[in-house]
């Protein structure tokens, strides 16, 4: 495929994988005197602007961590407040078909509802033959989770006798992963102050650069994007060389 050409400049070879921890959505609220559910739907319309602008960056697939398979603690009413607007987004399918856009979901969807889950698999069937852009939408999701959903894939073929013990590899870990056949993180992008990586993607994750602002994420705009892009273009990635 021929290289993209980035809206930041012809000379920017922008990362292949971005993922996105949307922190900050309860503060925001918060800081307006609003319940917790409106600092979500505000963060909601940011992962759309963000999602439209990554493509013109030029990045091949974008990853955001919607739902983690911790955030079930919270109340009830918020939990129902985000899977609305999951299913309302799904619902309004058009701005991803006019943005040639490919949408793959991961996480454990059987704990989902099921209108929920009918809806991700209509859309990762309507748009997977687009290929302007993949984005990866981790719903339900936690890492150490799809690590245990992956060793007991391999377990269930050494059981059968078609697997050896001996015989597992890193590579086989990696396609058992929910991931599959998506490429490994090259940058993290975490707004709202906090500095950790909270179960996302930490497979995935091994040699990704991270990058973190104090700004909360229904803040952070399209130029805070580029200006966390651009940050990655500068450093030295050794893959543990030198
Ligand atoms: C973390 O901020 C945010 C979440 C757990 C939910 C993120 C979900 C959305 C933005 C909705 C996404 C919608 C679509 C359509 C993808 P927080 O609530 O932990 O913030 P806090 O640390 O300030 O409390």
């Amino acid at each position: 495929m021929a290289r993209k050409i980035s809206c930041l400049g012809d000379n920017i070879i922008p990362p292949a994988h971005v993922g996105v921890i949307m922190d900050g959505n309860g503060r925001w609220a918060k800081k307006r005197g609003l319940p917790r559910k409106f600092g979500h739907r505000e963060g909601a319309k940011n992962f759309r602007s963000i999602t439209k602008h990554a493509k013109a960056v030029g990045i091949d697939y974008i990853t955001f961590y919607a739902f983690s398979t911790e955030n079930w603690k919270r109340p009830k009413e918020e939990v129902d407040a985000i899977m609305d607007l999951f299913e309302k987004y799904l619902d309004e399918v058009e701005d991803f078909i006019e943005e040639n856009i490919r949408i793959r979901f991961i996480g454990d969807r059987s704990q989902l509802k099921p209108s929920l889950q009918a809806k991700m698999r209509h859309t990762e069937e309507t748009s997977k033959d687009f290929d302007a852009m993949t984005l990866v939408l981790a719903i339900n999701y936690g890492g150490r989770d799809e690590i245990c959903h992956s060793v007991k894939t391999l377990a269930e073929q050494v059981k059968r006798g078609e697997l050896e013990p001996q015989d597992i590899t890193e590579d086989m870990i990696e396609r058992n992963l929910y991931t599959e056949e998506i490429p490994p993180l090259d940058l993290v992008i975490r707004p709202s102050g906090e500095q950790r990586l909270s179960n996302f993607m930490i497979w995935q994750a091994a040699y990704a650069e991270f990058y973190y602002t104090n700004i909360l994420w229904p803040d952070f705009r399209v130029n805070d994007f580029d200006k966390a892009i651009l940050d990655f273009c500068e450093r030295n990635r050794r893959f543990g060389g030198i």
